[in-house]
């Protein structure tokens, strides 16, 4: 008798009841733990409602890596867009990802195109499209509540003009309606004491929203409502939500506990049992690193990918903490044929080490001047490289299917 395969694997059965609520958009409806902050943001942005176009607010929310500053700035311009549909004010939100979004052009450009979808691509320098969001907003009547997520990103990138741009909009115009609000977000946000003018900075200092580490307690109630959500039920013991707990309150990370709760159920299916027992959390610790990021990573251009894969692979094998351009650069090459890619020149790659430096990922120093010369070292910020490794050429992998 032959095997029927595809039986088999829809007869398997699942812990999860709907996996989706545990995948990394997703915006849960209610945030335990940032009731507050949510309240907070409600306060000072309650007068584009209560009295549209008198002021403006800029706001900046800044935390550590996962504690639901994009979540709750979500919930948040959600909720305010609702209360001004209610009452006919034509007020939008767009949330744009400056680590994608990364030059002034190109966020201008997505906010414009809110309202002009056709907007042609080339052809206008940053001021013009900012100068023809503001003219739209006028005609039609608008507001914007435009947030800016991983500014901080941008910022160490580009300089904080964009802000001095924003900021500095309407101030132009006596008597004009103030139409574009900002929420600016990022675990810490450089601001320019000298390209801002007093009062923007000082506005903005005054409005800056500390999001803090979730202690244990906090990514247990966060931990509780997922796995209502997202698994059948009595599936996952309650130990394991605690350990869990345990383990991302290190850092304070709703990210990473969400993602190990994640694994330790695909464990489970993988064992064919229903039980999601706290081992298969520990283990999902042992494979994962909080850096690691998906979302981070899947923006990186596939040079970039090729590029970090060369580099975890040269730091493995000298085991030093830092490897030498040059180095890297070897690497590099092999690792180009591998994947059916044209090697690019030292300059090219120079530029992906800043960016990938700006990200975050890696580290860079520059040697002293011993007998190797005065050259650029890179090394890892904080993954240990066979993981890195490991995760990357998964990456690299499954975009080839
Ligand atoms: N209070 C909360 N309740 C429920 N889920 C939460 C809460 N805070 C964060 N999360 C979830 O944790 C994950 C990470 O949150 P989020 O993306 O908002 O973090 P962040 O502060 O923006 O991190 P980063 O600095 O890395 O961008 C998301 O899946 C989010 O839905
Ligand atoms: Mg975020």
């Amino acid at each position: 008798m032959t095997h029927d395969y595809i039986e088999d694997e829809l007869s398997r059965r699942t812990v999860f009841k709907s996996e989706q609520f545990l995948s990394i958009d997703y915006v849960p409806e209610n945030l335990p733990h940032r009731q507050a902050e949510l309240r907070a943001l409600a306060q000072n942005f309650k007068t584009l409602i209560s009295s549209p176009g008198r002021t403006s607010q800029r706001f900046i929310i800044e935390g550590p890596v996962g504690t639901g500053k994009t979540a709750a700035a979500k919930r948040f311009a959600e909720q305010i867009v609702q209360a001004a549909v209610r009452r006919d004010i034509r007020l939008h939100n767009i949330h744009i990802n400056c680590r994608v979004n990364k030059t002034s052009y190109l966020v201008f450009l997505r906010a414009l195109r809110e309202f002009k979808p056709e907007f042609p691509r080339r052809g206008h320098s940053p001021e013009e499209l900012l100068q023809m969001l503001v003219e739209v907003l006028e005609e039609e009547d608008r507001y914007l509540l435009l947030i800016l997520d991983e500014l901080d990103y941008f910022i160490k990138q580009r300089g904080s003009d964009i802000l001095y741009d924003l900021t500095r909009l309407t101030d132009d115009q006596l008597n004009a309606k103030q139409r574009v609000s900002i929420i600016g977000i990022g675990r810490k946000i450089p601001l320019d004491e000298e390209l801002l003018d007093p009062s923007t900075l000082s506005t903005l200092q005054r409005n800056i929203l500390r999001f803090s580490k979730y202690d244990r307690t906090a990514l247990y109630d966060i931990l509780k409502h997922r796995v209502d959500m997202a698994f059948e039920k009595n599936v996952v013991m309650d130990e394991t939500i605690q350990v869990i707990s345990d383990i991302a309150s290190e850092r304070g990370d709703a990210r990473y506990a969400i993602e190990l709760l994640w694994r330790s159920g695909k464990q489970a299916d993988r064992d064919q049992t229903n039980h999601v027992v706290p081992d298969y959390a520990r283990q999902a610790k042992a494979d994962t690193h909080p850096e690691l990021r998906k979302e981070v990573f899947t923006t990186l251009s596939q040079m970039h990918r090729i590029l970090l894969l060369a580099l975890a692979r040269q730091l493995k094998e000298t085991r030093g903490a830092y490897v030498t351009m040059g180095e890297v650069e070897e690497m590099y090459k092999s690792s180009c044929e591998e994947y059916n890619e044209e090697p690019r020149a030292h300059t090219q790659i120079w530029e992906w080490v800043q960016d990938l430096t700006s990200h975050g990922i890696i580290d860079t120093k520059r040697s002293g001047s011993g007998q190797r010369g005065q050259t650029t070292l890179i090394g890892l910020s904080d993954v240990p490289a066979e993981m890195l490794e490991q995760f990357i050429a998964s990456l690299l992998d499954s975009q080839e299917l």
